[in-house]
């Protein structure tokens, strides 16, 4: 078994090596003259189990063929067994055609991976709203880690839960998010209601009265804009929230964190799923390792 670090996820997949005491190899890439990608393998993977690790943030369609690459590589090259951990999943939320002739990008995106020999992806926290899991798109084998329980655990030491109530920006915070988190806190928690009105424009509701001299912990899967957080913050202050906090397993987007703040918000933590400067980051390598753990006996 051995753990390959591609272009975004290097720090994560050296990590997550040392986690699991295996091989480590960064992948080779470089650039043609007129962009092309290059790419090559440092060391044999003949036999092995190669675990790609590559997320598909910021520069989704670079990374996406990065990785696709990077597994059909390993496949000519006779690798066992090719896992791809993805900590994010870029396209999911183009789940549906909204208007005539739209791209169902999330349908396509998950058969250019497929097609490229992947036997097992591994995917952290994925936005799931229309599809109920991976495997609506997947035919390979899927796996959902969520980061769920490590933010209650960051939320138990640095917050606390006197006075702390947890908040969904929307339904699909729920499953796999705010209902474990606020299980393992025990802290209340509420969903709000979001309506979309345009890819930066969301509108927020809630008849809830019980954010008054509460501290809030918002907790999402994705900033892109920061247009939800900033709805859902301007909210809770109007409804007397004394502090808020964000926890958000993937920050697309640096530049939403200067309106974050000035909505209210007054710490945001984020998981190295994408590595940024801007958040309070939570190392999420140790349960990516764990996921992995079954390969473990081939290292
Ligand atoms: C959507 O349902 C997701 O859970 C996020 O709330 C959303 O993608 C955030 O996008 P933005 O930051 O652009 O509002």
């Amino acid at each position: 078994m051995i753990i390959v670090g591609c272009s975004t996820s290097k720090d994560l997949a050296r990590k997550i090596a040392r986690h699991l005491k295996c091989k480590y190899m960064q992948l080779e890439v470089k650039r043609f003259p007129d962009n092309e990608i290059y790419l090559r393998f440092k060391r044999s993977v003949d036999g092995e189990i190669v675990i790609l690790v590559q997320s598909l943030a910021k520069n989704p369609n670079e990374n996406l063929i990065e990785l696709t690459f990077a597994a059909s590589t390993a496949k000519e090259l006779k690798a066992k067994r090719v896992v791809a951990v993805i900590p994010y999943l870029a396209y999911m939320r183009q789940d549906k055609r909204f208007k005539k002739g739209e791209c169902v990008s999330s349908r396509i995106m998950a058969k250019i991976l497929e097609s490229s020999g992947i036997d097992e992806i591994f995917v952290v926290n994925p936005h799931l709203h229309r599809y109920k899991s991976l495997s609506d798109i997947f035919s390979v084998k899927t796996n959902l880690i969520s980061v769920a329980y490590k933010f209650a655990d960051y939320i138990l030491a640095k917050i606390g839960t006197k006075n702390t109530v947890i908040v969904g920006p929307d339904f699909e915070s729920y499953r796999h998010l705010v209902e474990k988190v606020a299980r393992k806190t025990r802290c209340d928690f509420t969903i709000l209601k979001k309506r979309r009105i345009g890819p930066k424009i969301v509108r927020i509701f809630s008849n809830k009265k019980i954010f008054q001299n509460k501290n809030v912990v918002i907790v999402d899967d994705i900033v892109s804009t920061g247009g939800t957080i900033v709805e859902v913050s301007k909210l809770l202050k109007n409804a007397g929230a004394k502090k808020i906090y964000l926890f958000v397993v993937h920050l697309l987007s640096e530049e939403a964190v200067d309106s974050i703040k000035k909505a209210g918000v007054s710490e945001i933590f984020s998981t190295n799923t994408v590595p940024n400067k801007s958040s309070k980051m939570i190392d999420v390598s140790d349960i990516i390792a764990s996921a992995l753990k079954k390969y473990k006996s081939h290292s």
